[in-house]
C-alpha cells in the first residue's frame, strides 16, 4: 500500500523477527482502531503484550490488544493456549477495572485449556532438565510447553470441553490421567496431591459461566469478515526464532510466531494477507537460554535495561540486550515474506556516541551472512558490526521522519537497506502517539 501505514486497510499481521518482546501490542493498540477484527494467534500466557493508551497500562498475554475498540470484534484462534487464570482472574478483572468491555471477545472452542498442572510440569521439566545435565530452558513456567505438548499427544482439554455438558467426566479422566503422569516424578513433587478435584472443578465452573457466551468458532468469523472486505489484524506471539520449527531448538517456545501460525489458526493462506509487518526493537533482547551473538555487555547493556525498561511482562525476568542483529531480522523477513517493517524503541538508543549492527558473523574463522538455525552453530557466530554514529537529542516528540536528527536517519535507512523493506512505523516513547508512521 502507498498510504501511510496509520491508514492500513484490508488484511494486515504482526510478526516478531527476533526473539520476541519486541513492542508488539502499542503496534496492535495503535492499528486496532481500524480494525473490524483483531486475532490472536499462537502462544499463551507465555507472552507479554503492554498496552498503554487512555484507558491506562495495561500487560495484555491471551487477551488480544485489540479489546479497547469496541467495534472489533477480538478472536482468540485456535492454536493458542488459553490459560483462564490469567485471561478471567488477571486480564479481564484489570479490564473491567478500567471500565474496557470485552463483550466483543470471541474464543475458539478448539483452543486447549492451560490446567494447573501444566504450570506445575513445566516448573519440574526444568528442575528435572537440571538435575539431569541438561540445560534449562529458560521457559516462562507458565505451562505452555506442556498444554501444547499434551495437544500434540491428543490429550488434554478444550474450552469447547469446559463448556460442553460432561465437563466434569472430562476433568476427571484428565486429572486420573495427569495424575498417573505426574507421579512418575513423585521424588521431585512435595505434594503430589495439590490437584484437588474438587477445588478445581469449582474453580473452573466459574471460569465456563464467565466466558460461556463468549465461545464460538473462529475460523468462519474471520472468513465472512475477509470475504466481506473487512480490516482484519492478526496479533502474533513471540519472535520467529522462538519457532518449535525454525528457532533455535531446544531454546524455544512450543508453537509458531511465524506467519505459518495465521495459517494453521485461521485457514487463511499467507498469500492472502496483504500487509505483513516484521517487529523489532532498535536493538535486539533475548530472554530464557539460548544463544545470542550480539549480546552487549557493561554499561551498555544496563543503559539498555534501564531506558528501555528491559524487565519481561509476564516473567519479571531481566532481558539480555544486544546490538540490532540485522542478519536475524533480514533471514525472517525473507522467510515470513514481510513486506513493511516496524521499528519500537529508537528512542532508547539517543545518547550513544557509536551505534552497531550486525551485519555478518565469523563462524570458525569464516565470514558468514547467513543465520544458522541450530544452536549449538549459533553459539559459535562472532558478529561483525558496522558502526554508525550516534545522537544526543531528545527524539520522543518526533512525528514525522524529518524531524528525526539526520544520524537517527541514517541508522534507518541502514536498516532498510539491509534488510531489503521499508520502514513504515518507528516507536520514539511509550505512550500512544509517541509514533511516526510513514
Ligand atoms: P515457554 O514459551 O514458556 O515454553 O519458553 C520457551 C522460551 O521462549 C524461553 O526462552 C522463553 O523465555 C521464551 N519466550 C516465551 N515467550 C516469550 C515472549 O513472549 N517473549 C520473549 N521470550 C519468550
Amino acid at each position: 500500500m502507498k498510504e501511510s501505514l496509520k491508514n492500513w486497510y484490508g488484511t494486515a499481521a504482526i510478526i516478531g523477527v527476533d526473539w520476541g518482546d519486541s513492542g508488539k501490542g502499542r503496534l496492535i493498540d495503535d492499528l486496532a482502531s481500524r480494525a473490524d477484527i483483531v486475532a490472536r494467534f499462537a502462544g499463551g500466557s507465555n507472552t507479554g503484550h503492554t498496552v498503554c493508551n487512555p484507558h491506562g497500562e495495561f500487560a495484555l498475554h491471551i487477551m488480544p490488544s485489540g479489546i479497547f475498540n469496541p467495534r472489533a470484534i477480538n478472536l482468540i484462534g485456535r492454536n493458542v493456549a488459553v490459560d483462564l487464570e490469567m485471561l478471567v482472574d488477571v486480564e479481564m478483572k484489570a479490564l473491567e477495572n478500567a471500565g474496557v468491555s470485552y463483550t466483543n471477545l470471541r474464543i475458539d472452542p478448539q483452543a486447549h485449556l492451560t490446567m494447573p498442572w501444566h504450570r506445575l510440569r513445566d516448573g519440574l521439566r526444568e528442575e528435572l532438565r537440571a538435575k539431569h545435565k541438561k540445560p534449562k530452558i529458560g521457559t516462562t513456567k507458565k505451562g505452555v510447553g506442556p498444554t501444547y505438548a499434551d495437544r500434540t499427544d491428543r490429550v488434554g482439554l478444550t474450552v469447547g470441553d469446559l463448556v460442553g455438558e460432561d465437563f466434569i467426566e472430562k476433568l476427571e479422566a484428565e486429572l486420573v490421567f495427569q495424575e498417573t503422569f505426574l507421579r512418575a516424578f513423585t521424588d521431585l513433587m512435595q505434594n503430589p496431591r495439590e490437584l484437588n478435584l474438587e477445588e478445581i472443578y469449582h474453580r473452573y465452573l466459574k471460569y465456563r459461566n464467565i466466558i460461556k457466551d463468549l465461545v464460538a468458532p473462529t475460523t468462519p468469523i474471520l472468513s465472512e469478515a475477509k470475504f466481506a472486505g473487512k480490516n482484519i489484524l492478526f496479533e502474533g506471539a513471540q519472535g520467529y526464532f522462538l519457532d518449535i520449527d525454525a528457532g533455535t531448538y531446544p531454546y524455544v517456545t512450543s508453537s509458531h510466531p511465524g506467519i505459518v501460525g495465521i495459517w494453521t489458526c485461521f485457514d487463511l493462506h499467507p498469500a492472502d494477507i496483504d500487509i505483513l509487518i516484521g517487529i523489532t526493537k532498535a536493538y535486539t533482547t533475548r530472554v530464557g537460554g539460548g544463544p545470542m551473538p550480539t549480546k552487549m555487555t557493561g554499561e551498555d547493556a544496563q543503559t539498555v535495561i534501564k531506558r528501555g525498561g528491559e524487565i519481561g511482562t509476564t516473567t519479571g525476568r531481566v532481558r539480555d540486550p544486544g546490538w540490532l542483529d540485522l542478519v536475524l531480522v533480514r533471514e525472517a523477513v525473507g522467510i515470513n515474506r514481510l513486506n513493511a517493517l516496524a521499528v519500537t524503541k529508537l528512542d532508547v538508543l539517543s545518547g550513544f556516541k557509536t551505534l552497531k549492527l550486525c551485519t555478518g558473523y565469523l563462524v570458525d574463522g569464516q565470514k558468514a551472512n547467513y543465520l544458522s538455525h541450530d544452536a549449538g552453530h549459533l553459539e559459535k557466530c562472532v558478529p561483525l558490526y558496522e558502526e554508525l554514529p550516534g545522537w544526543d537529542e531528545d527524539i520522543s516528540g518526533a512525528r514525522k521522519l524529518t524531524d528525526l536528527p539526520a544520524n537517527a536517519r541514517k541508522f534507518l535507512a541502514r536498516i532498510e537497506k539491509y534488510v531489503g523493506i521499508p520502514v513504515r512505523f518507528i516507536s520514539v516513547g511509550p505512550k500512544r502517539g509517541e509514533v511516526i508512521y510513514i
